[in-house]
């Protein structure tokens, strides 16, 4: 049974003579509504669950705490409502959520209170312009699947030096054709080496070097303005050494201790690593590192200044649903959640990918609805293709890396032959509706080559060996390789290594050059086209790391650098070289010729609504070498044919009448007519992108 809260919304006399009696009767209706709730809903006689029902208790028992907020603050009416109304509607399931992950403390309704009122003030926080954002979002489900995006990362350092000098390459970013950036971490950091940004000792201040809190806030108000959407990382994993509360943690503060894992010994540590991969066993051999000051073990699954949060403890969870909004706050439209595979341990596991890490994010997702509902998740689990997906839901993150594309893009080039892709191709690229994948070649990280063993079997692929042929062909130890990429975190122990380098090195460029060879240059710049108009026209957002855009190479002087040098993916994140800008007008050149084709194929992607969603249907052609399919999306239809190898190939044009439902088509790229009269020829690497005329 509901009872008002004897507050300025309960049905109080002295409110008939107050002025918003009027403008609280649509909070008060929110409050029969809610009451409403535990009767069977309207028509259908389904009765409220039990745990809706404990929800409602829940909530109505916080209704004071709010009430007093709302006094306090002195929010408008219509705010409240706006925020009630996704508060009760999207309460039920963070409430189950929470209930499972730490129902069982003694403290669980104080923590609960604690959320919702962080969720709360994080809400109250944001601007009139992101909360516009927010309507016209809600409204428009499934915004991020359209063929529009297109995406392009960065480090702010590297890239312009700082923010300020950032926002003047809005102008870049347009010619380019791009409505997403994701800036690499710029958050303050430790001293020394940081990880590329991920070791982060404060996320509501910005690293010195590249600005401030205020310039973010222009530069994203700026590309809101430019129609570029804002991506910053969420890396909720681990914070660095020196974060507030790792430093509290070490000068013995109980309640940050319990921020993180420590252990006195090694008991616990060893029995944890009988079941744990190691992640950067070059830089540490197992997850624990050893802190003199503490005179204990921190659990450190990447470098050892970067401790692992516990989630275990709903205070981390509160903690971080804080920062989380905050940087939200600053106009960011998505959040990269770093390294979500590993957010949950348990003993005896390999402490990746557990149901409890995907309830923690689903509980993010939640707040989010509530407090930011614009905001959208990217989930960057590098791991098994069957653990990638599961990431993926409107509740959980809509968008995802799709690291098993990369793979098989790059393995495909290697082996001349798509089976392998194609079947992964066929069994694993549809994702849930109003979810998409975010497609890339490269990125600030490693290549690691994550396809499924069975799904390598299947084709006549010995996974473990296909592996070492990989490693050996990118690094170019395999007799005739193109490849110029360098190995990182070799596992001596296992063998086990993945691989650095730029699109451009890993693609040929690089040797080509080296050996002054105009026809391997030729065959480079093609393989490198070949594959972004895969990504580009698979299905999902594709997603540049720039610089690759004009084809640059690696960069070997990352060694010079003491913060960098034992971590070779610097060799992939050179600092941009402006002065190349000259060229890109001249198609003579060969960083000229790679921009503008990317330039001109990402204007097509743009403007081809088959591009939209994921819908992908493969079409077997003869010649394994070939890789074709059909994408559509609401009755338009491109076809799309590429040429994995260096050889001329024939596509049967009965096979594209078919597919296309036509005689004759039109290449989008060159403008180039086809009839179904004759079978269809590819020079080295082509690729077609097929529109009925
Ligand atoms: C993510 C980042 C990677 C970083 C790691 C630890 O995987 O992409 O660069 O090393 O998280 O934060
Ligand atoms: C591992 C992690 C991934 C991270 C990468 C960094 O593959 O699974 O999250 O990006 O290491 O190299």
């Amino acid at each position: 049974m509901w009872h008002a809260p004897a507050t300025r919304h309960g049905f109080h006399a002295h409110d008939i003579e107050s002025h918003h009696f009027e403008t609280s009767r649509s909070f008060c209706e929110n409050m029969i509504a809610l009451k409403l709730n535990s009767r069977p809903r309207d028509g259908h006689g389904v009765a409220e669950t039990r745990n809706e029902k404990r929800a409602r208790i829940a909530l109505e028992r916080m209704l004071p705490t709010l009430e007093a907020f709302w006094e306090a603050e002195d929010v408008e009416q219509v705010e409240i409502d706006e925020v009630m109304e996704r508060l009760q509607r999207h309460w039920p399931r963070l409430f189950g959520l929470l209930v499972g992950l730490y129902g069982e403390q003694w403290d669980f309704f104080y923590h609960l209170e604690q959320i919702v009122m962080t969720m709360i003030r994080g809400w109250r926080m944001r601007d009139e312009s992101l909360r516009q954002s927010d309507r016209q979002r809600i409204n428009n489900p499934g915004w991020y699947t359209s063929e529009k995006l297109v995406g392009g990362a960065l480090y702010v350092d590297l890239f312009s030096e700082n923010l300020g000098k950032l926002r003047d390459q809005i102008p870049y970013f347009q010619k380019l054709g791009l409505t997403y950036l994701h800036l690499m971490p710029l958050f303050a950091v430790r001293p020394g080496n940081n990880d590329g940004g991920y070791a982060i000792s404060n996320y509501r201040s910005i690293d010195p070097r590249v600005g401030t809190l205020d310039d973010l806030k222009q530069l994203a108000a700026a590309l809101r303005e430019a129609g570029i959407l804002l991506v910053l990382d969420f890396v909720f994993n681990h914070t660095a050494d020196d974060h507030y509360w790792a430093q509290q943690a070490q000068s013995g503060n109980e309640e940050f201790e319990d921020y993180y894992f420590l252990f006195d010994n090694r008991t616990v540590p060893d029995q944890y690593e009988q079941t744990l991969r190691e992640i950067f066993p070059t830089v540490r051999r197992g997850s624990f590192t050893w802190h003199d000051g503490m005179q204990r073990w921190v659990w450190t699954t990447f470098n050892s200044f970067q401790w692992d949060l516990n989630y275990h403890n709903p205070e981390v969870f509160r903690a971080m649903l804080a920062e989380m909004l905050f940087i939200a706050n600053t106009g960011v439209d998505l959040l990269r959640l770093d390294a979500v595979a590993f957010i949950w341990k348990q003993m005896g596991t390999m402490c990746e990918n557990l149901p409890e890490a995907h309830e923690i994010i689903q509980a993010f997702n939640a707040c989010a609805r509530i407090a930011a509902p614009g905001l959208i998740f990217k989930s960057e689990a590098i791991v098994h293709p069957d653990e990638v997906v599961r990431y993926i839901s409107e509740e959980e993150c809509q968008t995802s890396y799709n690291p098993t594309l990369m793979a098989l893009l790059w393995e495909s080039l290697a082996t001349r032959d798509t089976k392998l892709l194609q079947r992964s191709l066929a069994r694993r690229h549809q994702l849930p509706s109003q979810t998409t994948w975010v497609n890339y070649l490269r990125c600030h990280d490693d290549i690691g080559w994550t396809f499924d063993d069975d799904d390598a079997a299947a084709v006549g692929i010995n996974a473990y060996h296909h592996r070492h042929f990989l490693n050996a062909f990118y690094t170019g130890q395999f007799e005739g390789s193109f490849a110029r990429g360098v190995p990182f975190q070799h596992n001596v122990d296992t063998g086990d290594m993945r691989i650095s380098g730029t699109l451009a090195s890993l693609a040929g460029l690089e040797q080509a050059i080296e050996l002054d060879r105009v026809d391997l240059k030729e065959l480079a710049i093609r393989r490198i086209l070949l594959l972004n108009a895969s990504m580009l026209s698979a299905g999902g957002i594709p997603l540049m790391y720039l610089g690759e855009e004009w084809g640059t190479l690696n960069d070997y002087d990352f060694v010079k650098d003491p913060a960098k040098a034992g971590d070779t993916r610097w060799v992939h994140r050179p600092k941009m070289q402006w002065n190349y800008l000259d060229e890109l007008g001249d198609d003579g050149s060969i960083r000229g010729r790679i921009f503008k084709s990317l330039q001109k194929l990402i204007e097509i992607r743009k403007q081809t609504p088959a591009f939209s969603g994921l819908e992908m249907e493969l079409i077997a052609t003869q010649s394994p070498q070939l890789l074709a399919y059909v994408r559509s999306n609401a009755g338009n239809r491109v076809i799309v044919v590429s040429n994995f190898s260096e050889h001329p190939q024939t596509i049967d044009s009965n096979r594209l009448r078919t597919a296309g439902m036509g005689r004759f088509f039109e290449d989008l790229y060159t403008g180039q007519t086809i009839t179904t009269a004759e079978d269809v020829h590819l020079e080295p690497y082509q690729f077609l992108w097929l529109h009925r005329v």
